[in-house]
């Protein structure tokens, strides 16, 4: 059984919540949490649930962490290996990135994306990008880049963040093909 990464404590709200990655027995109440956040977000494909259970069965969740309040799992977050120019140069893709609906705005997705990132450092990442809000996103570092590009989004919501210390690559990037279900 896998420790947990971290516990939080949000003392105004009194949650605590736990961080930890992904175990056998975890797959629904992801999937679920997953369906959940999206339901209310602004913008959504109606894929993401899909998405990760795809890129679970492909072995492709590099990295992925679960939020837990009192054992049921509130929150999740995925990363998985993207190219550069069709190639595999250490950059990872965070998402899909999911809080249940009736906790927002207490840190739960904030410190799922913090501990993923130094998840993602202790195995020797090169970088990171986002699709996202960038106001949530710059927070931890992310900013946009015009040499590193995703096709067909908006460039001021693609966002790229270096990990040790190493330089952004120039290209297109290709996430998972998990993302291109509909
Ligand atoms: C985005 C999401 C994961 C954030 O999780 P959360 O637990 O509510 O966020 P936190 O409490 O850790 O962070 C709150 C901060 O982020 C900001 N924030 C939260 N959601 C935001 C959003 N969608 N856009 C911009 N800022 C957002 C809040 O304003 C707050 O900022 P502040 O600290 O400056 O006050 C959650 O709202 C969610 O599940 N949304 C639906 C799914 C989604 O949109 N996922 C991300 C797709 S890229």
């Amino acid at each position: 059984m896998s420790m947990p990464l971290a516990y939080f404590d949000t003392h105004w709200h009194k949650i605590v919540f736990i961080i930890r990655e992904e175990h056998s027995g975890d797959e629904s109440a992801i999937h679920e949490v997953t369906i959940d956040a999206f339901r209310h977000a602004e913008h959504s494909s109606g894929t993401e649930a899909t998405i990760v259970q795809e890129l679970r069965q492909s072995t492709a969740l590099e990295v992925s962490l679960v939020a837990t309040l009192d054992g049921v799992i509130r929150g999740h977050v995925a990363f998985s290996r993207i190219t550069i120019n069709g190639h595999y140069i250490g950059w990872y893709g965070l998402g899909p990135l999911s809080v249940h609906h009736m906790l927002h705005r207490q840190g739960i997705g904030q410190s799922l994306v913090k501990e993923g990132l130094q998840r993602l450092c202790s195995l020797g990442a090169a970088g990171c990008v986002v699709l996202g809000d960038p106001a949530f996103y710059k927070r931890f570092g992310f900013r946009n880049d015009e040499e590193l590009r995703l096709v067909g989004v908006p460039p001021t919501h693609f966002m790229v963040l270096s990990l040790n210390n190493n330089p952004i690559p120039c290209g297109t990037v290709a996430y998972h093909e998990a993302f291109s279900t509909n």
